[in-house]
């Protein structure tokens, strides 16, 4: 077992430590069972269950801070809840009260407090809620029965280098469709997004972008991140899509752009063919935090925005922001954080 003095936090990434308890329910009968914590990181389910095959799957991702003064706590975790429900329900499966979903959360950080990354690392504690569709049912319909489980464990930077510019290229794959499950949390998205990821890592970018599914002409997502843009004329844009996920961290954004730093916001096209509009630029997302974009390589061009090497002063302003909030070192606005301790 991992315990807190063998972890280096300051040179954690994004992969699976095991920590010691997670949460787990089960749902049978119309209804979930009392829920519990257990050692026990495997899960044992019959070979027809529908998440195995018809991909009955979905998932979140939220991050867990220590503060200055020891204090935990959690950003936007009812954030979470509210879209996990929306995934549930798109894929007709059973929900999870909102309750339900915070409190198992409070309980798995409280659980694995000694992964914790200590204040000041860089690191935070990553929470992963996921629910999946069990019991042997091979047709092709939802399950007759459901796991619904809650892990975590400590990372650091998702993208290496974390508050430095990286590079990212456009790919010919499409990740989601209007319609489809695009603006939800599902495995299928994601699992049809490992190719293009793939193809841009061994070209040298750090992931790549995804275009609009019906013309090819509009940025979508940025990897699993959002994308956003500081206009010349200090305008914060985010792309507006219905196959794109809402991002918690992007609203955030949008908010604290107009509410702390003043900027005019908007969510509207960002057409890839023109990005000279643009000084800066990034990628929001609860594991990406802000990742600032170097360049953006497209059709045998590659576009730099404000540097390779140096981050843009809003794209920094608007991190500080971010993060200190997170942090809690300073105010957040109105029902963001929720104490764990
Ligand atoms: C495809 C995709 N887009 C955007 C995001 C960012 O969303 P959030 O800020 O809620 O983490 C994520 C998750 O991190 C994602 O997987």
């Amino acid at each position: 077992m991992t315990k807190k003095a063998e972890i280096d936090w300051e040179t954690l990434g994004f992969d699976y430590i095991k920590t010691d308890l997670r949460y787990i329910s089960y749902w049978k009968d119309g209804a979930w069972d009392e829920g519990t914590l257990t050692e026990d990181n495997t899960i044992h389910i019959g070979e027809a269950s529908p998440c195995l095959h018809y991909g009955q799957e979905c998932f979140e991702g939220l991050k867990a801070y220590q503060t200055r003064n020891g204090e935990i706590q959690l950003f936007r975790v009812d954030q979470n809840a509210k879209r996990f429900k929306d995934s549930c329900e798109r894929l007709l499966m059973p929900t999870i009260p909102e309750e339900t979903f915070i409190a198992a959360c409070i309980e798995v950080v409280k659980a694995n407090e000694a992964y914790l990354p200590p204040y000041g690392t860089g690191g935070s504690l990553y929470i992963r809620p996921m629910m999946i569709g069990i019991g042997n049912s091979i047709a092709v319909k939802p399950a007759t029965e459901y796991l619904f489980t809650v892990f975590c464990m400590p990372v650091g930077a998702y993208f290496k280098g974390g508050m430095t510019p990286v590079d990212f290229m456009v790919s010919d794959y499409d990740r989601a469709a209007c319609n489809g499950t695009g603006q939800q949390k599902v495995g299928g998205n994601y699992a049809a997004s490992l190719i293009a990821h793939d193809i841009a890592v061994k070209k040298g970018f750090a992931d790549c972008i995804y275009l609009d599914p019906l013309t090819h002409t509009k940025i979508e997502e940025v990897g699993a991140a959002n994308f956003f843009g500081i206009t010349k004329d200090n305008r914060f844009i985010t792309p507006i899509s219905c196959s794109i996920l809402p991002s918690i961290t992007k609203y955030s954004l949008l908010y604290l752009a107009e509410n702390v730093l003043g900027l005019e916001v908007s969510e509207e096209d960002v057409f890839i063919d023109e990005l000279d509009g643009f000084a800066e630029a990034g990628a929001c997302g609860t594991a990406a935090v802000i990742t600032p974009i170097g360049g953006i390589h497209y059709h045998n061009r590659l576009h730099v925005f404000y540097s390779q090497t140096e981050v843009g002063p809003i794209t920094r302003k608007l991190y500080d922001t971010l993060t200190n909030i997170q942090l809690g070192d300073i105010e957040a606005p109105e029902g963001w954080i929720t104490k764990v301790k």
